[in-house]
């Protein structure tokens, strides 16, 4: 008689739009307010985002859907899907290494996501209400250098990504982003109107947008490269896993492009919400922190009921963070959850807890840790520049490797076709000679990039 096994159905994605929302949730970050834009602006408007499309169709997206598609041929966590596509050979060792970017990105992302909070709260109490930046600068330096707030709202926004995250992944995620992508959605386009029918908004889509091809050098190719990768959550295992989640039916190569192209909207309307408004009142178009949590809230404070357009900027960019840190966090509990045959309860407690220990030196870089260096950098610095610089690149083309060279054809093939249902052959063998010969050159040239090998 053949042996009854009992196995408990994985858990995964129900519908297509939940696979849509998960996924762009996962893209859509914190990337794409204060990255993006401002790296547009400063890199040559138009001429930034033809590069960076280019780069994304030839580095970003073909290890976004490599990704996605060993996720899905496995059903498995990052690290068990190399182990049961390539049996007793090392490859399992870039899924580790996934996992333990994903942590290591938690560890200051959720800290820069604390000050976003925290924000939502100062602005709504008044606290931010100046339309000078040295008084806004002074309220930010009292947040980041006071230790005890930095760790409480670290911790509140770990608690509160974890308490989603035990959930499970169609309870979940599924269920969460569902509601928060269509939320994205509508406060970007109320500020976007608010921005732009400013008077003077037009030197800002000007910044934004005029291209300036003389602006496009090597180092802006790597720029444009890295962003891709770090946008599209690519390089450490959260496409992985995701695609782990993915239904049979989902069109793999087709989301992925949908989820590049939304990616690419909300950066580009993020631009368009903040630059008319910071030209409009004659603010320096800053980028990363001090943009964001110095710029953002003065030009706010400069305009008719502003303290309702800061509220509301910031809750949009709490719904962008919390996206990207729901998969961010799914990757090691999956991974404890699978290998260890934990439940997620615990696999998410126990993951929490460790972040709580690494995530705290990331928090108080800003205060009592200031002075710890290791290597000359704090330890959030530290943190971002080993997964940025290192971490995500080389998961990135082992990850290429893997599909375009060790990977069987046929299975790839079977994998991207749904088994020969979809007619996307010539899709298919763009894709893996991409994969095959383009992507790992260029991510090569990245990584040695960023480890200061060469300086193109
Ligand atoms: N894509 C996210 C952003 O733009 C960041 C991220 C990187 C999320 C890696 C998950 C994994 O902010």
């Amino acid at each position: 008689m053949k042996q009854q096994v009992e196995v408990k159905p994985r858990d995964g994605f129900t519908t297509g739009l939940g696979v849509i929302a998960a996924t762009l949730g996962s893209a859509i970050g914190l990337g794409n307010i204060w990255k993006f834009p401002s790296l547009t602006g400063t890199n040559g408007g138009a001429a930034f985002l033809i590069l960076y499309l280019a780069c994304t169709l030839l580095v970003g997206l073909p290890v976004m859907i490599s990704e996605l598609s060993l996720g899905r041929r496995a059903r498995a966590n990052a690290v068990s899907t190399f182990q049961t596509l390539a049996p007793r050979e090392p490859w399992w060792l870039v899924g580790a290494s996934g996992a333990l970017a994903a942590f290591l990105i938690l560890a200051f992302y959720t800290e820069v996501a604390a000050w976003v909070f925290a924000y939502i709260f100062k602005a709504g109490l008044g606290a931010l209400n100046s339309t000078s930046p040295v008084i806004i600068s002074q309220a930010f330096t009292n947040l980041v250098s006071d230790p005890v707030q930095s760790l409480l709202w670290q911790w509140g926004v770990l608690i509160f990504i974890a308490v989603i995250i035990i959930a499970g992944v169609s309870k979940g995620i599924e269920a969460t982003t569902k509601r928060l992508m269509p939320a994205l959605f509508i406060i970007l386009l109320v500020v976007i109107v608010r921005s732009v029918t400013l008077p003077g908004a037009g030197e800002g889509l000007s910044f934004l947008f005029r291209p300036d091809f003389s602006k496009v050098t090597w180092a802006t190719v790597l720029v444009a490269m890295g962003l891709s990768f770090f946008k599209l959550s690519v390089g450490m295992g959260t496409m992985i896993t995701y695609g782990s989640y993915f239904r049979s039916e989902q069109n793999i190569p087709w989301t992925a492009a949908r989820v590049m192209l939304g990616d690419v909207l909300v950066s580009v309307l993020a631009g368009i919400a903040i630059f008319p408004a910071v030209f409009a009142f004659g603010f320096q178009p800053d980028a990363g922190a001090s943009l964001l949590f110095i710029t953002i809230p003065a030009v706010f404070s400069a305009m008719p009921l502003g303290q309702v357009f800061m509220v509301l900027f910031f809750i949009l960019a709490a719904i962008a963070a919390t996206g990207a840190m729901l998969s961010l966090l799914e990757v090691p509990v999956a991974f404890l959850s699978e290998k260890l045959a934990w439940s997620r309860l615990v696999s998410t407690t126990v993951t929490t807890v460790i972040l709580v220990g690494f995530g705290s030196l990331a928090a108080l870089s800003g205060s009592v840790l200031a002075d710890f260096k290791p290597f000359g950098m704090t330890m959030f610095d530290l943190y971002d520049f080993t997964t940025s610089n290192i971490l995500l690149p080389l998961g990135g083309l082992f990850i290429c490797l893997f599909v375009g060279w060790r990977w069987a054809r046929n299975e790839a093939v079977a994998t991207l076709s749904n088994d020969g249902m979809l007619r996307n052959e010539r899709i298919v063998r763009l894709f893996l000679g991409t994969v095959k010969f383009v992507t790992p050159v260029l991510v090569f040239v990245v990584l040695l990039n960023g480890l200061g090998v060469i300086k193109l």
